[in-house]
């Protein structure tokens, strides 16, 4: 059966009947990028995860890299409000992914972080450490670079679309009611205290979307997408199918 699902764009909404379209897969370039955008714990990176598979391609989480150069301040004594110490410390960790595994672990000084970024220290602070202009500057570059490693990819942030990379072949960004955000995650972690979450989520993306540098903004061409009321293989199946459509009018311009 297919479901019907309202996409906004600064176009207008458009209904797409899902797997109505599926059917229509076109074949993906042998290089893109498929851009994620959106607030905090809209399922971005999980849904990330199943379309980068879906898609054949490698999947980047950029909030982890910033969640990284938090979590090695807090561990070394570094003040996040010292912005030439946190810029030399994201430095020195020398961030590299490790592509043998899904989803890639995240290396810093040369061992796995991937297991020390999802603390409450970090969840408080990785938004102050985002905000620095000199550390975004340094870590976007390291995110465009990914794609001459991995040319099919899939990326996850608050300015994929925007800023680092522009020409995505395709671009979301995933909103839903704070309240569902909050339940949804404290629904993954057993015991979680509601109400901190809540506030936490709010706090942050307010800060992401007001900061000067690289904010969290919706691309003029990116599909907004409500994730309020879908479940996660609702929304995986909805993007393939705009991702497969957009992949179609690539193949089809280059043809002419
Ligand atoms: O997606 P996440 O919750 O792991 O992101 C952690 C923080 O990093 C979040 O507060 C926003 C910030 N971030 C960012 O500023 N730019 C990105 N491209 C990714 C994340």
């Amino acid at each position: 059966m297919g479901y019907a699902v309202t996409t906004s764009t600064t176009h207008g909404p458009v209904m797409i009947d899902a797997t109505a379209k599926q059917g229509q897969a076109s074949a993906l370039p042998e290089r893109f990028v498929v851009a994620i955008d959106g607030q905090a714990s809209t399922g971005k990176s999980s849904v990330g995860q199943k379309l980068a598979r879906r898609l054949h391609a490698a999947f980047l989480d950029t909030g982890a890299m910033y969640r990284a150069v938090t979590a090695l301040c807090i561990e070394r004594g570094v003040s996040t409000g010292d912005d030439a110490a946190v810029l030399e410390l994201a430095r020195q960790a020398d961030l590299s992914f490790d592509w043998s595994s899904f989803p890639p672990k995240l290396h810093a000084f040369g061992a796995s972080i991937s297991e020390r970024l999802r603390s409450t220290a970090v969840d408080g602070q990785v938004s102050v450490v985002a905000a620095i202009g000199p550390v975004r500057e340094f870590l976007v570059e390291r995110q465009r670079w990914t794609t001459h490693q991995r040319p099919r990819l899939v990326t996850e942030g608050r300015d994929q679309g925007t800023v680092v990379f522009p020409d995505a072949m395709a671009k979301f960004f995933l909103v839903a009611d704070p309240q569902e955000r909050a339940r949804r995650r404290c629904a993954q972690n057993p015991g979680a205290d509601y109400d901190a979450i809540l506030r936490n989520l709010i706090d942050r993306d307010r800060r992401d979307s007001s900061r000067a540098v690289g904010p969290m903004a919706v691309a003029p061409d990116a599909a907004v997408i409500d994730t309020t009321r879908m479940t996660e293989e609702e929304v995986v199946v909805h993007l393939e199918t705009l991702v497969r459509a957009a992949a179609g009018r690539r193949v089809a311009r280059e043809e002419r």
